[in-house]
Order: structure tokens, then sequence, then C-alpha cells
């Protein structure tokens, strides 16, 4: 099987790392990849075409003259551009949702909507405003802390629960004033804010058929104890036992598959992998918001523990025939620990040479995920705010933390800073705004 991933972040080289430990899977194109994926065996990185991963006409062209067996696509950007159904078109096979069905993640009001209309559970929604006037009105109307939202895509940074008016008028001016993520806030959406501890609930599914992956949780702000701006993510861990008793046939009969039966009976059925996000209030999970792909770094703490040919569960869900795999997974639990550069998640500082990597990998039942990285001279050195991915598995979390904590301490570049609290708090802890906290150095 050769294979075409597409992507350059740590969840791309989980993913493709684990799909070249499958028999079977002899060749995978890596587009664009990232440091650690131009070291893979059997691994080649190519660029990526000029109109960059949102041209889908122009990357199924590049797919169709490479004519892999299968294609996956990593993050949402190229998935809500529409990427699956040029793929499709042209007879080209493709783990990912159409554009209509990328729309959960695409549009946070049309998923608000969606969940709405069919009665998924999910805060409640005081409003969705076209314009910052109206926005600021119906601020007198709701309760504290309320939760912002902008529409469209804004790579994790267009959420705010905010506590105050005055917050709240500030952030919708940056999004539908200022316009600083652009169209994407010139929409916005206030909701009500729910409690809980939060989970990331991710499917693979061919439509019909559903493949759960083991649950996870995330840490989405820098510091430590939940504290400072939010990330892109700065760690995740699953661990058995995570999602408790009947809890998870509970996400799948109120949620995932009531979604995945609605979005079939309104002409855009759901294929690839989806996302549940999801807050266990005490009435219930309740759906925050759906992404249409695989979580980074949730992902990096999925496919350690997968004891099944991924490459071969990916056929059967383009080709329709998912329910023919039965996924077994390794007991117990993993964690990622993610090393960022200095002054992320603001303008990372790039360029420096990270040392320690062959020893970090030498730690028991680790792997060292690549994200910000690119090769120099035959040298791994920093390119992006996420470095790496510090990934390992154990009989229990405190046994994967560990592990993956030795391997951190083996590892250097400057500035490099991480968390030292994955898997020993709640994880996620909202999106409110910055507040201060020191940074652990490594
Ligand atoms: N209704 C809500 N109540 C409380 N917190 C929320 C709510 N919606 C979102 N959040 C918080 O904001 C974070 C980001 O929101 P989310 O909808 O996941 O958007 P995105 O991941 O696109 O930034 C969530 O992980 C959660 O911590
Ligand atoms: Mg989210």
């Amino acid at each position: 099987m050769k294979i075409l991933v597409i992507g350059s972040g740590g969840r791309e080289h989980a993913l493709a790392w684990r799909l070249l430990g499958d028999t079977g899977v002899e060749h995978l194109w890596c587009l664009p990849g990232n440091g650690g994926m131009a070291r893979l065996p059997n691994g080649e990185c190519l660029a990526v075409p000029p109109g960059g991963l949102t041209d889908a006409p122009a990357l199924a062209a590049l797919g169709e003259s490479l004519r892999p067996d299968l294609t996956l696509v990593g993050p949402e950007l190229p998935l809500v551009s529409g990427i699956a159904d040029e793929f499709t078109r042209r007879g080209l096979r493709v783990v990912g949702p159409s554009k209509a069905a990328a729309q959960l993640e695409g549009s946070k009001a049309f998923a608000k909507e969606f969940l709405l209309c069919n009665k998924i559970l999910a805060g409640p929604l005081y409003g969705i405003f076209d314009s910052a006037g109206d926005a600021y009105s119906a601020l007198c109307a709701v309760d504290w802390p309320c939760v912002i939202k902008a529409d469209g895509l804004a790579a994790g940074k267009g959420v705010l629960v905010a506590s105050t008016p005055d917050d709240a008028t500030a952030f919708i001016d940056r999004l539908m004033v200022a316009r600083e993520f652009g169209a994407a806030g010139d929409r916005v959406l206030l909701e009500e804010a729910l409690r809980g501890p939060e989970l990331s609930y991710i499917v693979l599914t061919d439509g019909e058929a559903i493949l759960p992956l083991v649950p996870t949780r995330d840490h989405k702000r820098v510091f430590n104890g939940n504290r400072g701006p939010n990330t892109g993510g700065m760690g995740a861990y699953s661990a058995d036992g995570l999602v408790a008793g009947d809890l998870e046939e509970r996400i799948l009969g109120t949620i995932v598959r009531p979604t995945l039966e609605a979005m079939a009976r309104e002409g855009h059925p759901y294929r690839g992998f989806l996302y549940a996000g999801l807050m266990l209030t005490a009435d219930g999970p309740q759906v925050l918001e759906f992404n249409c792909r695989m979580g980074d770094p949730e992902t990096q703490a999925i496919v350690v523990r997968m004891d099944f040919p991924l490459a071969e569960a990916l056929q059967a869900a383009a080709e329709g025939r998912l329910r023919e795999i039965n996924a077994r997974w390794k007991p117990g639990a993993s964690a990622c620990v993610v090393m960022a550069a200095a002054g992320y998640p603001g303008e990372p500082r790039t360029g420096m040479k990270i040392g320690g990597l062959e020893a970090a990998a030498d730690v028991r039942d680790t792997v060292v995920f690549h994200a910000g990285t690119k090769l120099q001279g035959g040298e791994v050195v920093v390119s992006g705010g996420r470095v790496l991915g510090v990934t390992a598995t154990g009989a229990d979390l405190s046994t994967a933390v560990a592990r993956a904590y030795e391997a951190v301490g083996k590892i250097s570049f400057d500035g490099a800073h991480c968390r030292r609290d994955i898997g020993a708090t709640g994880g996620s802890g909202g999106a409110s705004g910055a507040s201060r906290g020191a940074g652990s150095e490594v």
C-alpha cells in the first residue's frame, strides 16, 4: 500500500509513524511533512503546491500524479476547502469528510443550529450575530461567564469564556471590528458557559459503522495549572477508566450516533474522523464543538495505544466497510508532553538545534513525534511553536507520564518550555483570557 498523508504537525508524524508500522504499507508521502517525517524509513516529504493547503484542486492534481492507494488528511483547512470531494471526483480513496460535512467544524453557527435542530445536547445559545452592534446589545441579557465564539476557523484562538462585559466587548471588537481572524469573525455566537471536565471523544466512521478511539483529554493553556493563554495544545493523555461506566455508551447513543444519522438525513453523510469536544456536565455529556479530523496532540496519545492495523481500518473506512474492522487497544495509559519553542503561543523563536533525540527515543515505551522541526544540514532544528510531542505508554497513567518526562529531560534546545502537569490535572481548562503564570524551562 502507498499512502499520502497531508499535514506537517505532530498529529501527522504520529499517524505516519503508526501507518509505517503496519505490514503492507510500503511507501508514505508526506505533504509537506516535517523534520521527523523526513527521517521515516520509506517516507518521502513533498512540497505543497503554491496555492497551499486550501487549494483543493491543486492538491488533488498532485494526488492524481502520485496515485496513492489511500490519502489521509490531517488538518481541517483542506477538508473545509473540499479536498475530499476533489479526490473522490478523481477516483482517489480518501479518509475525511466532504466539504459539506466538514461544515460541522468549518462553521460553529452551522454546528450549533444542527445540534439545536436535532436536539443533541450542547451549551444553550443566546444568539448568532452578524454585526458587532447586535452582539454588544445582546450582552445585556446574558449570564456571566458568557462564551463568545467566532463562526469560522481561527486556529483555536476564536473562543473566549468572558467573565465580564468589558472582556466580552473587547473580544467582539477584535473579531468583528479589527477582524483579527478575517471573515471567520464576521459572525459570532454567544452561548451559555457549561461547567465540568472536558473530554476529546474521537471516532472513525464510514457513515454507518463507528470505530471509537480511546478517549483523551488535552491541556490547552500554556502554563501549569491551566493558566496563561490558550495554545494549540500542550499535552494530552488517555487512560483506561478515564471514561467511567456507561458514560461511553451514553456519548455514543446521545451524541455520536444521532449526529451521524442526522448528517446523513440532511444530505451530507459524514465519513472520516469525527471529533466531539465534550463537557461532562452534571447533567451528562454536552457538545462544545465538533472537529472534522483528529486532534493534535490527542492523536499522539491515541496512536501509541493502537493494537490493530490502522492502514487497514482507514482503507475499510474509505471503502464503506469499516464494520469488518475489529479495533484492539493496548491496555493502560498514554501521555504526550509537548515541548514548545521560546515565545510560543506568541511568535516562536526558531532555528535552534535540538539535541538528545536519540537518548530520548531510548526511554522505554517512548516515541518522540516531531511538529515544528525541520532538517537543516543533517541536523534537526526548531521551525515552529510546538516543536515535539514526547509520547509514552505505561500500565497506568503515572508510569506513562513518568516515562514521557524522563524522555523530555534528555532533549534540549535553547528556550524550550513544557508543562509539568500533563495528566496530573483536570486537563483542558477553558479559554478565558490570559492570566499570569510562570512557564517551565526544560
Ligand atoms: N459553552 C461553553 N462553556 C464553557 N466553556 C466553553 C464553552 N464552549 C467552549 N468553551 C471552552 O473554550 C474552549 C474552546 O472552544 P471550542 O468550541 O472547542 O473552540 P476551538 O477549539 O475551535 O477554539 C473549549 O475547549 C472550552 O474550554
Ligand atoms: Mg476545541
